[in-house]
């Protein structure tokens, strides 16, 4: 009951959406038969939708089938669509807005000159034109035409580039009180992957490939592991075998669509069917001798605030000797301010997907954190924020997904 309602606000709130796109693309385009192109567009709309919401609910049953691949395509063309109207929609009304301004602006200049003309030659009462310095029909016809269109190509290609491109980051971290067993001690970090609709069996297998392929000491994966939960029984068996060929294991924290789906059976079935360390408000000694190390992990449950934080790190971190080194693994970066506040020298976030949308250095989508993609350092304590090596929403630009190589080193 709950689903059906959700799909009914979601679908109506589509179609108003792309028919409000539509009636503001009449209003500009002013084409003589309205009628048919509304329905023709809906029908359109209703077909496309109705097709991706086939994929979403069978993308188990349809993976390795002839047909997944068209729906594939099918839905990051869909993710692109909708990223289109959302740049297109504000970037017309802003033409439009200009438009009028300018206009305004050259007609009063024409009429004051007009009038000045006038007085001089003494001409009186004579019926001075107005004009139109941008055509109005011109502007409407290249501005209705030129902003939806550069607006779906550039969105389509930040969709299909974002989907299939992967980067490795090499990050060397230096401090001066190095455990000698961290020394050249290489840890693969790995976040937001959100096995699920947008990277699928084949994608997780690629990125768990690439990550063996560096042959890292150790793995963190900094949650958002899994959406499609009817794929866990998948995902345990993979990272079962890729935890196999990692010398000292894979970490695994919690991240909000883990509890957005379901924490229970997906925290349940990676205790039990993998050998991954889940740490939830708990940490694990890594290495011993003089200057022990521990990775410790906060979970994030989507309550941002700072009482709850606290006392999420602070469980954390209990029964950690004060001289110990931590590693600290953070969904969001926010726990950054709590890790600088305990002086915790390393701590690895993810959450943000880097912004996704970065033009000039900076995320086009507030990500509301200023811990939004790289590294970042105060005091004595660094942080590292992953871009994703997944994502939900495949359009991307500039702002690759990740997969990110921490070696540690002696000195700063
Ligand atoms: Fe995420």
């Amino acid at each position: 009951m709950q689903q059906m309602i959700i799909e009914i606000v979601f679908f109506t709130v589509l179609a108003a959406v792309v028919l409000g796109f539509w009636a503001l693309m009449t209003y500009v385009w002013k084409p003589k038969r309205k009628w048919p192109g509304w329905v023709l567009y809906l029908l359109f709309i209703t077909a496309w939708f109705m097709t991706v919401r086939y994929f979403f609910l069978h993308q188990v049953e349809l993976f390795g089938t002839p047909y997944y691949l068209w729906f594939t395509l099918f839905r990051t063309e869909s993710y692109a669509f909708a990223f289109s109207l959302f740049l297109a929609v504000p970037v017309l009304l802003l033409l439009v807005i200009l438009y009028a301004m300018v206009n305004r602006i050259a007609r009063r200049w024409a009429n004051s000159k007009a009038q000045r003309v006038s007085e001089r030659t003494d001409f009186e009462n004579q019926d001075i034109p107005t004009p139109d310095p941008i055509g109005r029909r011109n502007f409407f016809r290249t501005v209705g035409a030129v902003v939806p269109l550069a607006a779906l190509g550039g969105s389509s290609y930040a969709a299909f580039v974002g989907q299939h491109e992967i980067t490795i980051t090499h990050e060397r971290f230096g401090y001066t009180n190095l455990p000698d067993g961290l020394k050249h001690y290489k840890i693969v970090q790995l976040s937001d992957i959100h096995v699920g609709p947008s990277i699928d069996l084949d994608d997780f297998d690629e990125i768990l490939s690439l990550a063996l392929k560096e042959k890292p000491n150790r793995v963190v994966i900094t949650g958002d592991l899994i959406d499609r939960v009817a794929w866990l029984p998948q995902v345990c068996e993979k990272l079962t075998a890729f935890s196999k060929q990692i010398p000292d294991g894979v970490d695994y924290i919690l991240g909000n669509h883990e509890y957005h789906y379901d924490v229970h059976h997906i925290v349940d079935s990676i205790k039990k069917k993998t050998p991954l360390n889940v740490l939830i408000n708990s940490n694990i000694q890594i290495m011993g001798g003089k200057q022990p190390v521990y990775i410790a992990g906060v979970a994030y449950d989507n309550k941002r605030d700072k009482d709850n934080r606290e006392a999420m790190i602070t469980t954390a971190l209990s029964g950690i000797p004060a001289h110990a080194f931590v590693i600290l693994l953070a969904h969001h970066p926010e726990f950054f301010e709590e890790a600088v506040e305990r002086n915790i020298p390393l701590t690895l976030a993810g959450h943000t997907h880097g912004g996704q949308i970065v033009v000039m250095g900076q995320p086009l989508v507030p990500t509301g954190t200023p811990y939004t993609k790289g590294r970042y350092t105060e005091k004595n304590s660094v942080c590292y924020v992953n871009n994703g090596t997944g994502h939900w929403f495949p359009v991307r630009v500039n702002c690759p997904r990740e997969i990110t190589v921490i070696t540690f080193f002696d000195g700063k």
